[in-house]
């Protein structure tokens, strides 16, 4: 019998975005840094059931193909994962093998651990961590809010969590499973949280809320991702099974989620936006988010401010639009509602330094 679990449609989500944003994210910090760090709290077996690769084998090949490139021989990569489970790790290790001889400069572990705990002991060995992406998919097994604020402390670490708010909302509401809660949380003061007392999509809004308010992370984006057709739930497209929620302390890092979010909408209509005032609305659907970024920001500013072009990019990271349509509203809006000095950029372009003055 094949033991390794079925790959469900609603978890390619997760391993899309993996694969987008993992080799970005390599890109941009490797300038600064030599050495970088994955951790993958609940790795799982790294294969499903028709060979389709789980995220640890998609941060390893993501990271031997960053290494493989010339002006990166001299980088490191180091990767974590974590799994409670001693046969799930064993068959994580086997498909490690399969994937050929590793280039030295790519570090690999397979720890069989509780993440909460080996997170924890992390933290507490290694002072000053490389930047580090840690990849939190629990199943049942949340890793307690406390202990992803630590992680968040380090200056260049960030969070890609998935929060099973289907799961959730179903512990919320059978005082038997409340414990499970109550470990994400890290307390029992949600028991006194306005959510706990409404229903539909208002609890759950208010709970997302709540979750975000706790984490010290600088930028909190949340990502719905709703019921597929294989799921078979009555009405399961409109309702979510769970959220993706990236935490960042870097505007680069959340305008570089919002994109690869962005892109994997519109390639495979997957994803929904929860950003700022736009609960449950889809990516896709919001075709105009140039004239969108440009009314958001005429409403922010008043005659005579003066702002960078990054200040302004950091004013809406919580709009669902991008750097991309922010940056072409104010060139058009340039001569008329604004002007613009440009310190960075030639011509016509717009750059972080340049400054936009509002008439
Ligand atoms: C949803 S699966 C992981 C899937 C994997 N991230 C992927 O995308 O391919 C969850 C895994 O977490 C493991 N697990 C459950 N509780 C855990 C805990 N407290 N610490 C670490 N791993 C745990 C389970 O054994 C299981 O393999």
């Amino acid at each position: 019998m094949n033991e390794l679990p079925h790959l469900k449609e609603i978890s390619k989500v997760k391993h899309a975005v993996l694969q987008k944003y993992l080799p970005a994210w390599e890109q941009i910090l490797s300038s600064w840094h030599n050495r970088l760090v994955y951790i993958d709290c609940y790795a799982g077996a790294g294969v499903y059931r028709r060979g389709e690769p789980g995220s640890p084998i998609i941060a390893l090949r993501t990271a031997k193909s960053f290494l493989q490139i010339e002006k990166n021989k001299n980088k490191e990569v180091v990767l974590f994962f974590i799994d409670k489970d001693k046969k799930t790790i064993d068959s994580l290790e086997q498909s490690i093998k399969k994937e050929g001889q590793l280039p030295t400069n790519l570090k690999c572990q397979c720890i069989q651990e509780t993440a909460g705990n080996f997170v924890e002991e992390l933290l507490k060995q290694v002072p000053k961590l490389a930047p580090a992406f840690f990849f939190i998919d629990p199943y049942g097994h949340p890793l307690p809010i406390p202990v992803m604020n630590k992680i968040l402390e380090r200056k260049s670490s960030e969070i890609f969590v998935n929060v099973m708010w289907h799961q959730i909302n179903r512990d919320i509401s059978n005082p038997q499973e409340h414990g499970r809660v109550t470990t994400l949380f890290g307390s029992e003061e949600w028991k006194r949280n306005p959510f706990i007392n409404l229903r539909g999509l208002s609890r759950e809004h208010s709970f997302i809320e709540y979750f975000k308010s706790l984490l010290k992370a600088d930028f909190k984006f949340p990502f719905q991702v709703r019921f597929s057709k294989e799921d078979k739930v009555k009405g399961g497209e409109n309702r979510t099974k769970y959220y993706l929620i990236h935490l960042s302390k870097h505007w680069k890092a959340v305008y570089l989620m919002k994109f690869v979010m962005s892109k994997l909408s519109q390639e495979e209509g997957l994803f929904y936006t929860s950003g700022r005032d736009n609960y449950g609305q889809q990516i896709i659907k919001f075709n105009d988010p140039m004239n969108e970024a440009k009314s958001v920001v005429l409403s922010k500013y008043k005659n005579g401010d003066s702002k960078t072009f990054e200040q302004i990019l950091i004013d809406c990271w919580e709009y669902y639009f991008l750097e991309g349509d922010i940056r072409k509203a104010l060139q058009q809006m340039e001569g008329r509602e604004l002007n613009i000095v440009r310190i960075e950029s030639k011509k016509t372009g717009l750059k972080g330094r340049d400054k936009v003055i509002f008439k």
